[in-house]
């Protein structure tokens, strides 16, 4: 929302439609937008209940792009002035990850009240109880034109409305979106746009993050900013007020910010904004004050510079993502972890510690399982959130539970999450994302500080993931003497790490060449074991999901107990064999693999080449060699320039692959 700055129609398409670029990593499959129109350019209806310009929505199936030619298409043929100021403007624009129905232009938000567009919508989350209030408004004449469940919102706005005001008015933006909520059940995040109340916008969330940037233009932004809606006044400095649901689409304007709380209402009037605390049993919604925190990123961050692809790019970042995680938090051989200080005794006294996660973050917690364990004498179980919830699986308050998500908002683990609170347990988060819902739900926990990771596969997040587990077991082992020579070891494995993954990034062209030999093949396997099991899942996860190849991870040990009948002389089998403990144990399968003409890829540690492959027969990837646990970093990084080079040969989509998305905020 714009106010007091005169900025032309021109300059508030792109500010909205690049928001959404920015944000097209969390969906990509349909979007849209709503702009404000002017009296003399668009028809006007003399039947339409409200006395202002109507709003122009444009909807459109696929990629950003496709909705910005047709958005510059039609603005032409509606004959609106790119070059026509606004003194306040208010815009909403959406980019979709299809849930209840197809991607198609009628499912893409904003969501319409319907004719005239009396109130539109949009909205990241699920409305679990949408059918029931379907039926209520069909029943009360309302026709539905999309299969979303939000298409249920701006309708039951237009009945509240009407209710309320009987059409005479009366009745504020704010009281109408307050009697929705109490409605709705679900997760969401809600963005309302609406003629009624013209220059107006309303966010309101429960569950999904919403985010509220703000650019006073002019001068510095007051920390305490918020105030009861007022008059706009001359004297009112110009201002750029944003929501969104990550601070990457709002960083190009400002980096003053406020974390939009559960059950609060945020009304933005003529350049004001009032927060409402929402409440069920009062009619009353008591107002609430907030003060700005100031976001530490950088806009760079979030573009691709020199690289083609943002997964190249961060691939490639690894070094300093990784340096960035141990800063500060490395003194004189020490491990300090600020995040969890205060709860460190509670932690060491657990009776077990449950890493909990979702696709890449469930593998980084695969990974530094052993060292956890080892170094915490802790028993250490692993939970995939949506399974746990499944099997509403046993949960005590005498554990502690470590949510690791890049996001933050992966619904699964949010949930798992809620479980996990509800039971008592000592609750811990490992997330890339500052004020995320993992961060702000959590007892205690560590930000990864990977820097914002755009493309769809993660990469140097789980590498950043690992090296914060590892650096927690450090913190949680360190009152224990029979471990300081292996504590020892790894800090100055940490502090050569970056280095290392330098080194590693070299056997790009090698990867390459490898992924020109893979190229048509149907599948791949992957073997590791102890350190390197996660590595064997994650390497084939990033196989699967960019190059969309059949790729499976598969634990070295289990492989005599069925995976060796699919061994043959043409499937292509990657065998991680690099030094620790269970490296005699994986020369043994290397041999039982050649004993049947397995086709075999072995990454072994520098100088192996001889010994893991003494006959030369089998392709070899040397790598560096460094301290066990850390291993498992070292070792994926080949393993995610392969399954980026074995996209791009076959000609798919690197940073969007088909289906997915970055943060899957529905369950
Ligand atoms: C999605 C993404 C994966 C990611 C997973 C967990 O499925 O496509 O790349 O690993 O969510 O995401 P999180 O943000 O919780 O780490």
């Amino acid at each position: 929302l714009n106010y007091n700055v005169g900025r032309e129609r021109r300059y508030i398409l792109e500010v909205l439609l690049n928001g959404l670029r920015r944000l097209e990593y969390r969906g990509y499959d349909s979007s849209g937008i709503a702009i404000d129109s002017d009296m003399s350019s668009v028809m006007q209806s003399k039947s339409k209940p409200y006395d202002t310009a109507p709003p122009v929505v444009f909807r459109q199936e696929g990629k950003i792009e496709s909705l910005v030619t047709s958005v510059y298409s039609e603005v032409d043929k509606l004959d609106l002035d790119l070059e026509k100021p606004f003194l306040v403007h208010a815009g909403i624009a959406h980019t979709r990850w299809a849930t209840h129905g197809v991607p198609a232009p009628r499912n893409s938000h904003p969501q319409s009240s319907g004719e005239f567009d009396e109130f539109l919508v949009v909205h990241n989350g699920i409305i679990t109880n949408y059918e029931v209030l379907k039926q209520t408004l069909v029943r009360h004449g309302f026709t539905f034109e999309s299969d979303t469940d939000t298409e249920v919102i701006p309708k039951l706005a237009k009945f509240v409305f009407d209710k309320a005001s009987d059409g005479e008015g009366g009745v504020t933006f704010s009281q109408v979106v307050m009697e929705v909520m109490r409605q709705l059940e679900g997760a969401y995040a809600l963005i309302f746009k609406s003629p009624h109340y013209p220059n107006e916008l309303i966010a309101c969330k429960r569950g999904s993050t919403l985010l509220l940037g703000v650019n006073e233009l002019g001068g510095e932004t007051s920390r305490h900013l918020f105030h009861d809606v007022k008059a706009l006044t001359a004297n009112d400095k110009p201002k750029e007020l944003f929501f969104s649901s990550d601070l990457c689409a709002i960083v190009e304007h400002t980096k003053n910010y406020a974390a939009v709380e559960d059950d609060e209402i945020v009304h933005i009037k003529d350049g004001s904004v009032s927060i409402l605390k929402f409440d069920y049993e009062k009619e009353k919604p008591a107002s609430v004050q907030r003060a700005l925190s100031v976001l530490e990123m950088e806009v760079e961050q979030i573009k691709k510079g020199d690289f083609d692809h943002f997964m190249k790019k961060e691939i490639h970042e690894q070094p300093d993502s990784l340096t960035t995680s141990m800063r500060g938090r490395l003194k004189d051989g020490v491990v300090g972890l600020g995040g969890l200080k205060d709860h460190m005794r509670t932690i060491r006294r657990s009776r077990r510690i449950i890493f909990i996660g979702c696709g890449t973050s469930y593998h980084a917690a695969l990974a530094a399982r052993p060292i956890m364990e080892e170094l915490t004498d802790i028993p250490v179980t692993m939970e995939i959130a949506s399974d746990m919830l499944d099997r509403k699986a046993l949960i005590f308050k005498e554990d502690t539970a470590v949510f690791v998500s890049q996001s933050g908002e992966t619904a699964d683990t949010l949930l798992a999450l809620e479980y996990a609170l509800q039971h008592g347990a000592l609750c811990v988060g490992v997330t890339n994302t500052v004020g995320s819902t993992l961060a702000r739900k959590t007892h205690c926990g560590v930000h990864i500080n990977a820097g914002c990771e755009i493309g769809v596969a993660s990469t140097k997040a789980y590498t950043c993931q690992i090296v914060v587990m590892v650096m927690m077991a450090l913190a949680i082992g360190s009152d224990k003497m029979s471990t300081l020579a292996k504590r020892e070891a790894i800090i100055a494995g940490l502090t050569k790490l970056p280095e290392k993954v330098h080194d590693v990034l070299k056997l790009d062209g090698e990867m390459k060449a490898l992924a020109q030999s893979l190229i048509d093949e149907q599948s791949l396997l992957m073997f590791g074991r102890g350190n390197n099991y996660a590595t064997a899942l994650e390497g084939a996860l990033k196989v699967k999901e960019v190059a969309l190849m059949h790729s499976e991870g598969m634990l070295a040990g289990e492989m005599k107990h069925g995976p060796l009948a699919l061994v043959d002389e043409y499937l292509p089998i990657i065998v991680i064999a690099t030094r620790d403990d269970s490296f005699s144990k994986q020369q043994s399968v290397i041999q039982q693999l050649h004993a049947r003409k397995g086709r075999l890829i072995v990454m072994c540690s520098e100088g192996d080449a001889s010994l893991v492959c003494p006959d030369g027969r089998s392709r070899v990837i040397e790598v560096p060699r460094i301290v066990d646990c850390l291993q498992s970093i070292i070792n994926i990084i080949p393993m995610q320039l392969l399954a980026y080079h074995l996209t791009v040969l076959r000609g798919y989509n690197v940073d969007q692959p088909r289906n997915l998305a970055k943060s899957v905020t529905t369950q």
